[in-house]
């Protein structure tokens, strides 16, 4: 036989990192995994899911619709819930056009419409511009896709414009500049830095791409993915970059959100703020997909915002959250070496840790064994940093979850990994 017959996407995609780490924590019972990116299992919010079923199917209600088919764009209350929710956060003196339900989708979690984002904009040989380092599970959707990848550092303000406009010129120079589709910033707690990037910076990028774009040819989308914001226990909330959406850079911002992270993680439900076209285009996309995320969870999420329970879970995770922040920080101070560099977040889920140069933490490294060997599992930095060709990969950083391991756990968890640190360091 001459091939295997798979499609050229099925022959160039790779496993995901996430599956063998996951499954790495799952053989182990004994293991301290600081890895894995899910929310808090104790505050998961059981009751008043329970409470919300029996309210959307019990009697009185209509029950029927919860457990039909829905519409390709999603329920439309809760598209105007959303999109209403939204406006008031980013500031209700803001554009009301740009908070139209109209431009709202509903998706299978955030992470559905990040994939249909790229199948909308990029064919093999795009180029999408991303964090140095970013959210690895997207650098397998767009490397499946055949894209190409640049890395643009961020600073503490978020992605650092001098550096992407060095990135863009080099780009220009080589003649690729049509070949660039999209920017994309987690823009808030950032996975894996948990870096929230600023009004200004957003706003100077979509000023810096807006030079670019005659040469190009087109429009240079901003994807603002959010999945964190709710996710905030110190310092205030930042208006999204919808919040810009003055003439000369609107239709360039695609917002992209979550009740996945806030609510319950297992419910899933994402959604998206989109341009005209986009939402013509992905709304196409996702009708060929799957026609509609599940109604009876799209009911849920309306009963959980309509009865005020989604706003109290909201307010107690991000107690919870800031509670294991503060443990997990506290047990760093104590126990890892004090040339490691860190950051306390400000929300998310996540510490990220830069150890020296030259201290590799990847996955072959011997650091990254023997914290296995001593039942401990961290997320290796270099798996957050795209194939670019243009840089290195970086190789001597890791990223913390607070997210899912008991508060009792995380302090045992950082002194265990501490020990390993101090003795490939010390
Ligand atoms: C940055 C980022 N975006 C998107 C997602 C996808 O989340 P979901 O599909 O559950 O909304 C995740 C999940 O970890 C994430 O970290």
């Amino acid at each position: 036989m001459t091939s295997n017959g798979l499609s050229r996407l099925g022959q160039r995609i790779q496993a995901p990192p996430i599956s063998w780490l996951m499954k790495m924590a799952l053989g182990r019972p004994q293991l301290i995994s600081l890895a894995a990116g899910f929310t808090d299992n104790e505050t998961l919010p059981v009751e008043e899911t329970r409470a919300i079923l029996e309210e959307v199917l019990g009697a009185g209600s209509n029950g029927q619709a919860a457990l039909q088919y829905g519409t390709t764009l999603g329920d439309s209350e809760l598209r105007e819930l959303t999109a209403k929710e939204l406006h008031e956060r980013d500031g209700a003196a803001n554009e009301a056009s740009v908070y139209s339900p109209e431009r709202l989708l509903i998706t299978n979690g955030s992470q559905q419409l990040l994939y249909m984002l790229s199948e909308a904009l990029c064919d093999p040989g795009d180029i999408v511009i991303v964090e140095d380092p970013t959210y690895f599970v997207f650098l397998g959707a767009l490397q499946s896709h055949g894209t190409e990848i640049r890395g643009v550092a961020l600073d503490t303000e978020g992605i650092d414009l001098e550096q992407m406009r060095s990135v863009l010129d080099q780009l220009a120079n080589d003649g690729l500049l049509p070949r660039v589709k999209m920017v994309v910033l987690v823009s808030y707690y950032q996975n894996p830095t948990g870096i929230t990037t600023s009004l200004e910076r957003k706003a100077g990028l979509l000023r810096l791409l807006r030079e670019y774009e005659p040469s190009a040819g087109h429009p240079i989308y901003v994807v603002e993915d959010a999945v964190y914001r709710d996710l905030c226990f110190a310092g205030g909330d930042t208006p999204s970059a919808l919040a810009l959406s003055v003439p000369e850079v609107s239709e360039r911002v695609i917002y992209v959100g979550t009740y996945s992270k806030p609510f319950a993680t297992g419910i899933r439900v994402g959604y998206g703020v989109l341009p005209e076209l986009l939402m013509t285009v992905v709304g196409r996309i996702k009708g060929n997909q799957d026609f509609g995320t599940a109604n009876l969870l799209q009911q849920a999420m309306v009963q959980a915002i309509r009865t005020g329970r989604y706003a109290s879970h909201v307010t107690r995770i991000r107690q919870r959250y800031a509670e294991k922040a503060e443990t997990m920080c506290r047990a760093i101070r104590e126990h890892f070496p004090s040339e490691i560099e860190w950051r306390h977040p400000r929300g998310g889920l996540y510490v990220w840790a830069r150890l020296p140069e030259a201290v590799p933490t990847g996955l072959d490294s011997e650091l990254f064994q023997a914290a296995l060997d001593d039942d401990v599992l961290y997320v290796p930095g270099e798996l957050c940093y795209a194939e670019d060709p243009t840089r290195a990969k970086p190789n001597h950083e890791m990223r913390l979850s607070f997210g899912a391991v008991p508060q009792e756990q995380i302090q045992a968890g950082i002194e265990r990994l501490g020990n390993v640190l101090r003795r490939f360091m010390d």
